[in-house]
């Protein structure tokens, strides 16, 4: 298994009061797996994500990468699984104004200072998700389906084993959402396990395991079935 979760609780605090964002969610991911997890907006999708990503911590439960558990692992090792073996693509594209396409694509590995020209790489990811004759173009030339791609293309530099994204679809017309789409399903079946959320229920459909998510907990979607 890639990534374990176990039992995550997650309390939080507002105007004197606590409340459960995720109430007790088990959740594994392995090779292969294209996990969607739909939920309205309010429903604890970021608050998972971002625990699964070792960025918050649970107020109980565990989570483990690789068989790693995050509470037993110091910042550094965190940071490594973190800009290795596990992409997140948060919100938003991120993508920075200043830099081309290619440049955007390579920002991982020059802000981590690795050594090494990884151009080639670069541009057979932009060739991957689509964009690669937009190499040398800014970002104010691009679609919102081409900037997406771009943060896309960039989260898998680092060869992750796992992508996780949050709402990579949320400000696209239906069309581009579901070019999109395919194109995550391209890279699930190239071997990077997936997992992803988003408030429109029409993309649990793309996921070899879909969850609605309320209330804090996941409901499994069982194809043609009720849910
Ligand atoms: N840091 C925080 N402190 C208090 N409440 C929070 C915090 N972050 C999120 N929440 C609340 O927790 C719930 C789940 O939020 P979130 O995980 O962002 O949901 P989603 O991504 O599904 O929209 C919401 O009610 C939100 O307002
Ligand atoms: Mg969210």
């Amino acid at each position: 298994m890639i990534l374990e979760a176990r039992c995550v609780k997650k309390e939080y605090r507002r105007g004197g009061r606590s409340f459960l964002a995720l109430d007790g969610i088990s959740l594994s991911a392995g090779e292969g797996d294209f996990i969607c997890i739909v939920g309205r907006s309010g429903s604890g999708k970021s608050t998972l994500l971002n625990i699964l990503a070792g960025l918050l911590t649970p107020t109980s439960g565990s989570v483990c990468f690789e068989g790693r558990e995050y509470g037993s692992l110091n910042d550094r090792d965190m940071s490594e699984i973190r800009s290795g073996p596990l992409g997140y693509i948060m919100q938003g594209h991120g993508v920075l104004p200043n830099f081309t396409v290619l440049q955007n694509t390579l920002l991982p590995h020059v802000m981590a200072g690795r050594s090494g020209d990884v151009t080639e790489t670069a541009m057979r990811l932009l060739e991957q998700v689509g964009i690669a004759p937009l190499a040398a173009q800014y970002p104010s030339s691009l679609s919102g389906g081409e900037l997406r791609r771009v943060s896309i293309a960039r989260a898998l530099l680092s060869s992750p084993r796992l992508l996780i994204a949050d709402e990579p679809t949320s400000d696209l017309d239906e069309e581009t959402a579901e070019e999109i789409m395919r194109v995550f399903d391209s890279i699930a079946k190239k071997g990077t396990a997936l997992l992803m959320v988003t408030h429109d229920m029409d993309f649990a459909a793309y996921g070899t395991r879909s969850y609605r998510m309320a209330s804090g907990q996941l409901f499994e979607i069982k194809p043609g079935g009720r849910n």
